[in-house]
């Protein structure tokens, strides 16, 4: 059964691309197509629309969903990193639009089966790709204590977290953790019920969070992607990207505001040294979150967070 799942800023992402017929444009995340569909219909007759996903059940997903428009679309299963060799293969130089709507899709959340959410017993996988090979039980069974410590505290931002790695290596002594409610009841031994009861968000949450990101190598693709992106545009072409937390929208505000820049020496020196060049404008001067109507609707999106530049 096709699947499509409420889009997070669904018309403003696509607004933003502005997109036209006869141009190109890439979705780097297809997820359930919601944003895809749209861009699709704005670039019919005779655009062109790629679309990539890591997961395959996002492609065979993409593939009915936007049947309609299949003479228009070019569907990869693979990382958005890999866009070069896509291109190659289409025999493209470049594109008029980018969009990246990042972490993960309600399908993988609610229907994968592969251990994303702390509420469903799963086996505790947690890869977007399944050609990849590391799983989240391989990285919460084999991890030292440090290292998990620190994988929960810099991916997850979670302040409990060599507490939890400690419960986490004292219950893998007795047994290997399989399972996502296995792991999320581990986590909350380590945290203290007066604590997490003043939470809005379930203990095991960070650490969910945090995992997933090291499965997926989420950050460090988000970083060789934008190193890469700008060159792939044409002039006036555009790059949208939503993030979900801080971590991922920190990376994209620096980027951008980079690439906005005309020169980086330090304040210091009296003349320009850095032959650095300003390569794009920022459409979004702040941030852009979501309508209040529309976290109502969809309270999945509140955590949205939409930036925007267009290549000079
Ligand atoms: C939030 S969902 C996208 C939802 C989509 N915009 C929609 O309208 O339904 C994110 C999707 O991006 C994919 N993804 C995340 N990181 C990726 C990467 N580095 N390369 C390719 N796909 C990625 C995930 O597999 C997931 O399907």
């Amino acid at each position: 059964m096709p699947y499509r799942h409420m889009t997070a800023m669904r018309s403003e992402a696509v607004a933003f691309l502005n997109c036209r017929p006869g141009k190109i444009y890439v979705d780097g995340t297809l997820g359930g197509s919601g944003h895809a569909a749209l861009i699709c219909e704005k670039i019919m007759p005779d655009g062109l629309f790629i679309g990539i996903d890591q997961d395959q059940a996002a492609i065979k997903n993409a593939n009915s969903v936007l049947k309609s428009y299949q003479t228009i679309i070019r569907l990869f299963h693979g990382n958005f990193t890999n866009l070069p060799d896509y291109l190659e293969q289409l025999e493209i130089a470049k594109v008029d639009g980018i969009l990246l709507d990042l972490g993960l899709s309600q399908h993988q959340l609610d229907a994968s089966g592969r251990g994303f959410s702390f509420l469903k017993d799963e086996p505790l996988d947690m890869r977007m790709d399944m050609r990849t090979t590391v799983t989240a039980k391989d990285l919460v069974n084999s991890l030292g204590q440090k290292k998990l410590a620190d994988l929960f505290f810099n991916f997850g931002e979670e302040r409990r977290s060599r507490a939890i790695a400690g419960q986490i290596i004292i219950a893998r002594k007795k047994a290997p953790i399989e399972s996502s409610l296995q792991l999320a009841e581990i986590v909350k031994k380590a945290i203290p019920v007066n604590s997490y009861a003043r939470q809005k968000i379930h203990p095991a949450t960070r650490v969910f969070m945090a995992l997933r990101i090291a499965v997926n190598k989420e950050l460090e693709k988000l970083e060789q992607f934008l190193d890469l992106a700008i060159d792939l545009l044409n002039p006036k072409g555009r790059l949208c990207v939503l993030a979900f937390h801080s971590l991922e929208d920190r990376i994209i505000k620096q980027k951008f505001v980079l690439w906005q820049t005309e020169c980086i020496c330090p304040k210091s020196f009296p003349q320009c040294i850095c032959n650095h060049q300003k390569t794009a404008k920022l459409i979004t001067k702040k941030v852009v979150r979501p309508s209040k109507s529309e976290v109502q609707n969809n309270p999945m999106a509140r955590s949205t967070r939409l930036r925007a530049i267009e290549k000079l």
